[in-house]
């Protein structure tokens, strides 16, 4: 169970039932978070917010004055941040850019790209040549790195350090200096390197990536004669939907970070969080509409379900979550209520696997009673698969202050 913020919880009991389900999202409190992760880090450090975990124009809004930009990974999301937040830089991530994207980047002043295959970086060079002849273009080719043993254990997702899509194997690392560092192309600058190797990590894990995502790259520059001034070690610290109170050790993995930078004076270190940004800032309200009980458990069906919250679905966890009690019952019969302790919460879809939270604490549950279900704010209602059964969506509220 984790309590909503005092603005959340009014809102999430004031709306009429009929306007549940619905996210609602603390701006202060996100504000106020993005002021201890930016404290927690060195001023060298640059923070970019991965804005996949949650591209709403209120919370990039919201993060500009603690951000140094943000990664966006698809055409879609480089337009969007580019007109939400206009004249933040942007590094253009993701595997699979298509032609139209490189395009729409370098028309839109897009000039830091994170390039994920040999392909890729000619296209770019092709493109940027066509599109903005006089332009120069920081390239960061995004290498899927060998890591310290054991540093991605535990990781909720791993992208690197194992065969995946992402980025260029080590193997091409000299092929593409030699690319970038030729004469045949001449606008593409090569700034330095970008590795985003896996998800869910503690602190002391990403230090070891970090440490080891550097060494290989100033590694390289020592190979090939070459000064890079741009590390991107990437995002993916951990979020523990299990224990919900807990934070990541940003003063820890700032204090490493600052040791990092200050053994490297002439590398710019950048990080590139999304879920450990955004995920406390966002709950999804909703009502129990129903209680049931079955061969001996019990459920509560409530508005909505992970066709609007997916994140438990996807990640195979329960939802943290906190009950919102309401006395007023209308109809003359019975009030559907739990008798046991644990009672799972479920969705109105038709589907076994609509679950949002198994055995909650809710003893006593009734219908008619609110659920906040937290850590909402990152990869929830952006990755969900919201036309299934074509409920209706929910509500949006950005709380900013009274
Ligand atoms: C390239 C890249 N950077 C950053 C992130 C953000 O990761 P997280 O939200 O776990 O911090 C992702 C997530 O998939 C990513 O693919």
């Amino acid at each position: 169970m984790t309590e909503p913020t005092p603005a959340v919880r009014d809102r999430a009991l004031s709306l009429p039932a009929a306007a549940l389900p619905a996210y609602l999202y603390d701006l202060a409190a996100l504000r106020e978070h993005a002021r201890e992760v930016r404290a927690a880090l060195p001023g060298s450090v640059e923070l970019y917010y991965a804005a996949k975990a949650n591209p709403d124009r209120e919370i990039l809004a919201a993060l500009a004055p603690y951000v140094d930009g943000y990664e966006v990974s698809s055409g879609g999301e480089l337009t969007h941040v580019h007109e939400a937040v206009p004249g933040h830089p942007l590094a253009f991530g993701g595997p699979g850019k298509t032609p139209a994207e490189i395009v729409t980047a370098l028309e839109l002043g897009v000039r830091r790209f994170h390039v994920e295959s040999v392909h890729e970086l000619r296209m770019l060079a092709a493109l940027t040549a066509r599109t903005v002849p006089d332009a120069r273009v920081a390239v960061l080719p995004r290498f899927n790195l060998p890591v310290p043993d054991g540093s991605l254990e535990n990781s909720s997702l791993t992208m690197g350090g194992r065969p995946t899509p992402f980025g260029l194997d080590p193997a091409q690392a000299d092929e593409t200096v030699r690319l970038l560092t030729g004469a045949a192309y001449p606008q593409l600058d090569l700034v330095g390197v970008h590795a985003h190797l896996a998800s869910g990590l503690e602190a002391a894990q990403q230090l070891a990536v970090a440490r080891s995502v550097v060494g290989w790259a100033t590694g390289l520059a020592d190979r090939h004669g070459l000064r890079l001034s741009e590390v991107n070690v990437g995002g993916g610290m951990t979020v523990d939907y299990a224990g919900p109170r807990r934070r990541f050790d940003w003063a820890a993995y700032g204090e490493g970070l600052g040791e990092l930078a200050g053994a490297h004076p002439d590398l710019t270190l950048r990080i590139e969080p999304g879920r450990a940004l955004t995920a406390y800032c966002g709950w999804y309200a909703t009502e129990v509409l129903d209680v049931k009980h079955s061969h001996g458990e019990e459920f509560a069906v409530v508005r909505g379900g992970t066709h609007h919250l997916r994140t438990p679905a996807t990640k195979g966890h329960d939802q943290p979550c906190s009950v919102l009690p309401v006395d007023d019952w209308p109809h003359p019969w019975p009030r559907p209520a739990a008798r046991q302790g644990l009672i799972t919460l479920t969705g109105q879809l038709c589907t076994p696997k609509d679950v949002l939270a198994r055995r909650v604490p809710a003893a006593g549950l009734r219908a008619g009673d609110r659920v906040a279900f937290s850590l909402a704010g990152a990869y929830a209602w952006n990755i969900s698969h919201h036309d299934f059964l074509m409920h209706p969506r929910p509500g949006f509220h950005y709380l900013d202050g009274p």
